[in-house]
């Protein structure tokens, strides 16, 4: 069983990520919310063209066409008054997992299907705190909402198969990895330099 291999060795990542984000911030305003969200734009939306254009999807035994989320993001971002000019000038994120193995996709795809499962508790939060709903911006984080558990289940068991089938275990974990690694650098970039000497200097 791959799973619950996956979840110990990119808990430390998912952790990092979820402590960082503003999304479950009792003070959450709807500008953070907006921005947050034009920053997960840039990294789905070209992750997606790559996954989609990935050749190894003829091996992977499943279909992406019915889980596409850049589209979630572009009607939230919409419905936030971001327009679609403001949108084609966000920032895309260039340093992407690489995906041309069937076990790199499972381990990218493990980590996004993944995040729909946290995608329900901020959906709470946006929905309690600023009042945005799946209609009104909260469709990216709301995902398939009352369908999440059984979708999640269903590729959970396609993972498992190809995982037993390929004996690609570690593969599949790099590339998990290496997908929340890109999206933790994208959300959170190192600052540009490192503080000067003199700046770190406690003066009494
Ligand atoms: C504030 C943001 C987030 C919260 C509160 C959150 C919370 C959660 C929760 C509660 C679970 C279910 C754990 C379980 O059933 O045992 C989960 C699973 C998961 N989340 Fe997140 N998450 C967040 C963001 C993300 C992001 C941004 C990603 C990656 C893009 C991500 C990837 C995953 C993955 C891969 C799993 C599946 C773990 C497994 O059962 O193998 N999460 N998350």
């Amino acid at each position: 069983m791959i799973l619950p291999r996956l979840k110990q060795a990119t808990a430390a990542r998912h952790a990092a990520i979820e402590t960082r984000s503003v999304l479950l911030e009792p003070g959450l305003s709807y500008a953070a919310y907006r921005a947050c969200l034009r920053r997960f734009f840039g990294y789905y939306a070209p992750l997606e063209r790559r996954l989609l254009r990935s050749p190894a999807w003829r091996g992977a035994g499943l279909a992406y066409a019915d889980r596409h989320k850049t589209p979630l993001l572009t009607q939230d971002l919409a419905a936030l008054g971001v327009t679609a000019e403001e949108l084609a000038l966000s920032p895309w994120c260039l340093a992407l997992p690489d995906l041309r193995t069937t076990a790199q996709l499972y381990g990218c795809l493990y980590v996004i299907e993944g995040a729909t499962l946290g995608g329900q508790i901020v959906t709470k939060h946006l929905q309690a705190s600023l009042g945005v709903t799946p209609q009104t911006g909260g469709a990216f984080f709301s995902g398939y909402a009352e369908h999440t558990g059984s979708r999640w289940k269903a590729f959970g068991a396609q993972l498992n198969a190809f995982a037993e089938a390929s004996g690609a275990d570690e593969e599949i974990t790099a590339s998990a990895n290496e997908t929340f690694a890109t999206l933790d650098r994208w959300l959170y970039p190192a600052p540009l330099r490192a503080p000067l000497h003199d700046e770190l200097a406690i003066h009494p």
